[in-house]
């Protein structure tokens, strides 16, 4: 058959995607990953300390590669991530001598960071994920260096830079935890005001890195979609990918070669509950197709995905596909599912 994720998405008007580094040098991933999906994310290649290492010094060769392989296959680019307090070099907040930049020396940098990214990926790049976690779990600003030297602004002034850049780029705010509604209200509070203030802002995503063995209340999820919906602004899922391992195995210590649990295969039982989960996912997706602009998962195949390494190796199967590429049960399922919609 010929089972296929964007297929499942496209039926909603959601739009699915992937990517990493490796993959471009897999072509058997390639493949899949181009057969499947209609909008590529780069994982890695456009953070700041892999785009921009050092002052004045641009690496843009992953990412136009990135580009021009999304344009040889009509697909679409959605870049992550212009402004992180993670992945980001310590040189970009201080000066020559190591001292801690003012507010004005900072949205400067800032300001030519998004300039040079964006400007060279005009008409090229659909949208930016333009600021990414910038929140605490109780909704309150996370204590970054882009937070303590600019202030609660420079979220905003982000959005102007890319805006200035390229007016027709789609520009959303990125964060996980939406579920929590605490989060959600800080965050939704922010955006609001942004909104209120002329501030173009064109959607909102919640990354969606969930457990099968700890899913936030289903309840929750879809008021993530709902509630941001209101602010009429497009809403997206931008990394999904489901853990297996039960927490217990990151409890286990570095030597531990027990901690591997899943090595061998998933068991039964396990794929079914993953199947499941994504399948409970999707209803809710699908019953809010209407205001739900994109799913994003975060990887193709089970091989590449980053839940293997953090915090260290094991054996895992978040994504939709296996280490084969072949496509898992879930698949399956969710096609069966977006069918009967
Ligand atoms: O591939 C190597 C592996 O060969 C090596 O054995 C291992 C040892 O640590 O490292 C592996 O690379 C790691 C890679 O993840 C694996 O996917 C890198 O060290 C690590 O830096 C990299 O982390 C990335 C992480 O962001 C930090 O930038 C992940 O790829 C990436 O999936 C993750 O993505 C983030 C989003 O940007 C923001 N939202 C959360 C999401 C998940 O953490």
């Amino acid at each position: 058959g010929d089972p296929v994720a964007a297929h499942t998405v496209e039926r909603s008007g959601a739009r699915g995607y992937f990517v990493e580094k490796r993959i471009i040098t897999d072509p058997k991933g390639l493949a899949v990953g181009l057969k499947h999906f209609n909008v590529i994310t780069p994982e890695n290649v456009m953070k700041w300390e892999e785009i921009h290492p050092e002052p004045g010094v641009y690496d843009f060769e992953a990412a136009d590669r990135l580009v021009e392989l999304a344009q040889a296959h009509g697909k679409k680019v959605v870049a992550h991530t212009l402004v992180w307090h993670a992945q980001t070099p310590d040189w970009v907040f201080e000066d020559e001598e190591g001292n801690e930049l003012s507010r004005e020396a900072l949205l400067e940098r800032m300001r030519d960071h998004i300039h040079t990214i964006v400007g060279r990926y005009k008409g090229k790049i659909f949208g930016y994920d333009v600021v990414n976690e910038a929140f605490n779990r109780d909704g309150s600003f996370r204590e970054s260096k882009w937070f303590n030297i600019i202030g609660e602004d420079f979220i905003q002034k982000a959005f102007e830079f890319a805006h200035e850049a390229d007016p027709n780029a789609q520009l959303y705010y990125n964060d996980y935890h939406m579920e929590d509604p605490e989060k959600r209200q800080g965050i939704h509070e922010y955006l609001e005001e942004m909104i209120e203030a002329g501030v173009p802002i064109s959607g909102v995503g919640s990354q969606s890195h969930f457990s099968i063995n700890n899913l936030p209340p289903l309840d929750q999820i879809e008021k993530s979609i709902t509630e941001f919906a209101d602010l009429g602004i497009d809403v997206m899922i931008t990394e999904l990918d489901l853990n297996v391992l039960p927490a217990s195995v990151y409890q286990y210590d570095e030597d531990d070669k027990e901690r591997d649990i899943y090595r061998e295969g998933l068991p039964d039982s396990v794929q079914q509950k993953l199947t499941d989960v994504y399948t409970d996912l999707f209803e809710i997706y699908l019953k809010h197709s209407d205001i739900l602009t994109r799913v994003t998962l975060w990887g193709v195949s089970d091989d590449g995905s980053w839940l293997n390494y953090l915090p260290f190796e094991q054996t895992n199967y978040p994504l939709l596909f296996d280490r084969n590429k072949e496509p898992k049960p879930a698949l399956h399922a969710l096609i069966r599912l977006a069918d009967r919609n």
